[in-house]
């Protein structure tokens, strides 16, 4: 017998149940949704609307009724439309009479805009602790970095040299822009639903504000109608994985790039990595790829329920029941990728000597040498066409401006000294960018000051 029987002379076309029914994939939310009734019933027995005896007995069963879910002992009925029916038919079963009055002074779609915002609340604290997990990785291998030099690229062609501490440092805080935006997604939905009813609220005298608290809430929401068709906060909480996927999925491209037999700058672990069927000698960077490849399902997740949101009117329809199985995907993948992630970065190899060799050739120093004239009085744009000169020499001659000897250097610009080799080493390079936000050391040492009070205040 379905909840809303009465007013049918028919059964439900079993087909239609089917179409219909969410109990497949909402299921996942029993806890939140017994949790939440657990409240409801605490509020109804406040305000004098269910008596204790009754409230006791509902709260009983109903923890009885979680435990034997995650025992395995109840499983769950396909007969049932969703999870709700499914509690409430449960505990209807066991109690009888009293059972009938959970839904008292609450409907559905209250009930759902409730379980589905616990739901995600607890994945984003969960999402906040993995992300945090990955910013103490990331921090540790910079700490040991600062003086592991490396080329920065910009157009994948080097560029200037940094440090590695520098270039994962650009990744600490995408990862810490991750996690305050789920911080405030959290914050900005943490308001109760739960006392909206259908749309208009209920003629009982609930204590909103009292069920809010007991839910761990900052308050009630504050219009019944936005209350049960509100999804923003899953459309933010997605926007914000998309966001996070996209800052995976870069760094697995320069992951897989940098673990690749033509850079070799990294060495993914064995325990990270895969093998070819054919090819004995592969061993394939398959994790990266596979988190750079499922950064398009999140994507999925966001654009499908951006889809479904957008043509609904007020106030609950059921095309909102579409916003659960792309989300709880979404959050599983995110999840996964972030675990699977932290362990592939914390022991990945780094080639410290490929990069710095890597680091050395390939021009990186040019900016540098055309300051060296600056510094002589030369105007800047003057220096870049000197400089450009020398370049082309040392094309010609298959050699590095570390290499090339004082009488080329005057041969092209008499102003140059044998000072021009210490101003172009590498390590001067970079350890003279020192603003804060730049790869030398004392610029770092700040700032990783500042990720250290960070992590620790977390
Ligand atoms: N399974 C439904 C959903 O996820 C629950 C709310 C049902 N409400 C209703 N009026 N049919 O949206």
């Amino acid at each position: 017998m379905k909840l809303w029987g009465g007013r049918f002379t028919k059964e439900t076309n079993q087909l239609v149940h089917n179409f219909n029914a969410s109990l497949s994939f909402d299921q996942k939310f029993y806890q939140q949704d017994i949790k939440g009734s657990i409240a409801h019933v605490t509020m109804l027995a406040k305000q004098g609307i269910l008596t204790d005896e009754e409230k006791n007995t509902i709260v009983t069963t109903l923890e009885q009724i979680a435990d034997d879910i995650s025992s395995g002992l109840l499983t769950f009925d396909e007969s049932q439309e969703d999870i709700h029916s499914f509690v409430e038919a449960n505990l209807i079963d066991r109690i009888g009479d009293t059972g009938k009055k959970l839904h008292t002074g609450r409907s559905r779609n209250d009930q759902v805009a409730l379980d589905m915002r616990l739901y995600t609340r607890d994945e984003i604290d969960e999402l906040d602790r993995l992300l945090l997990t990955l910013l103490q990785t990331l921090y540790d291998i910079m700490e040991a970095n600062l003086a592991t030099y490396m080329p920065g690229f910009t157009h994948l062609q080097k560029a200037q040299p940094v440090t590695l501490a520098h270039h994962l440092g650009a990744y600490f805080e995408m990862f810490l822009r991750d996690r305050e935006r789920l911080q405030d997604i959290r914050k900005r939905m943490n308001l109760c639903p739960l006392g909206a009813g259908a749309l208009a609220g209920t003629t009982y005298p609930l204590d909103r504000a009292y069920t809010a608290s007991l839910l761990g809430f900052d308050g009630p929401t504050r219009n019944s109608m936005d209350s049960v068709s509100d999804r923003d906060y899953l459309l933010e909480t997605l926007s914000a994985l998309s966001i996070c996927m996209m800052h995976l999925s870069r760094f697995c491209e320069e992951i897989i790039l940098w673990n690749s037999n033509e850079y070799r700058f990294v060495e993914i672990d064995d325990g990270y990595s895969t093998g070819s069927s054919i090819m004995p000698q592969k061993k394939n960077p398959d994790i990266a790829e596979l988190i750079r490849g499922k950064t398009g399902r999140v994507y999925g997740a966001l654009t499908s329920l951006l889809t479904t949101m957008k043509g609904i009117p007020l106030a609950y329809n059921k095309d909102m029941q579409e916003d659960k199985e792309f989300t709880f995907d979404a959050m599983d993948t995110v999840k996964g990728c972030l675990v699977l992630f932290t362990g592939m970065l914390a022991t990945m190899k780094f080639n410290n000597d490929v990069m710095e060799a890597s680091a050395k050739n390939g021009f990186t120093n040019a900016t540098d040498a055309a300051d060296y004239l600056v510094n002589h009085g030369v105007p800047f744009r003057d220096a870049h066409g000197i400089i450009g000169q020398l370049v082309l020499l040392c094309i010609e001659k298959n050699c590095s401006l570390d290499d090339l000897p004082l009488s080329d250097y005057k041969k092209i610009f008499p102003a140059f000294e044998e000072d021009i080799f210490d101003a172009i080493r590498m390590e001067t390079c970079v350890e003279k960018r020192n603003t804060l936000g730049a790869p030398g050391q004392k610029a770092m040492n700040e700032v990783l000051a500042f990720y250290w009070d960070y992590i620790k205040n977390a």
